[in-house]
């Protein structure tokens, strides 16, 4: 599977109306998860990097509900970066994928749907750790 299929975009339906808009985000049905975490990233400056990890278990739907933001993934083969700039719009990543966050819009906020509980030791900080991890998956594939 290449890393587009890996991590497909997923476009929600637009149930507004001429009142405004609305989005509704259901776990397992247009979210391939059951969500158990909700965090969401503001006030982030257009210099900063954030993310610069992978999580051994967490799969992710990130979602710029305003703004935008930039959001680069890899699976230690192939990379992309995906522009996320409409709230109708997310990214899913599941476990395992290296992202980066970055170039934030002033006004961005960034909503992240995890299918896990928080567990800092899932987290991989390291890039070369991440690869090491990676080698010895496929080694036992
Ligand atoms: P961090 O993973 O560095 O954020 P990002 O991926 O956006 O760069 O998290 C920042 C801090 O918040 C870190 O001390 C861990 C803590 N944190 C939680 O306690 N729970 C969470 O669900 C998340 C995402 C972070």
């Amino acid at each position: 599977m290449n890393l587009k299929e890996k991590c497909p975009i997923i476009t929600f339906n637009d149930l507004g109306d001429d009142r405004g808009k609305l989005v509704v985000i259901e776990g397992n049905q247009s979210i391939p998860f059951d969500i158990k975490r909700v965090f969401y990233i503001y006030d982030s400056n257009n210099d900063v990097i954030r993310g610069q990890h992978a999580n051994k278990n967490s799969e992710f739907v990130l979602i710029n509900v305003a703004g935008r933001s930039k959001v680069r993934i890899t699976d230690g083969d192939e990379e992309m970066v995906v522009e996320l700039d409409k709230p109708m719009m997310g990214v899913y990543i599941p476990r395992m994928i290296w992202k980066d966050m970055y170039d934030f819009s002033s006004d961005s906020v960034l909503l992240v749907l995890a299918s896990t509980h928080y567990d800092g030791r899932e987290y991989i900080r390291d890039y070369d750790e991440y690869l090491k991890i990676l080698k010895s998956e496929n080694e036992n594939d």
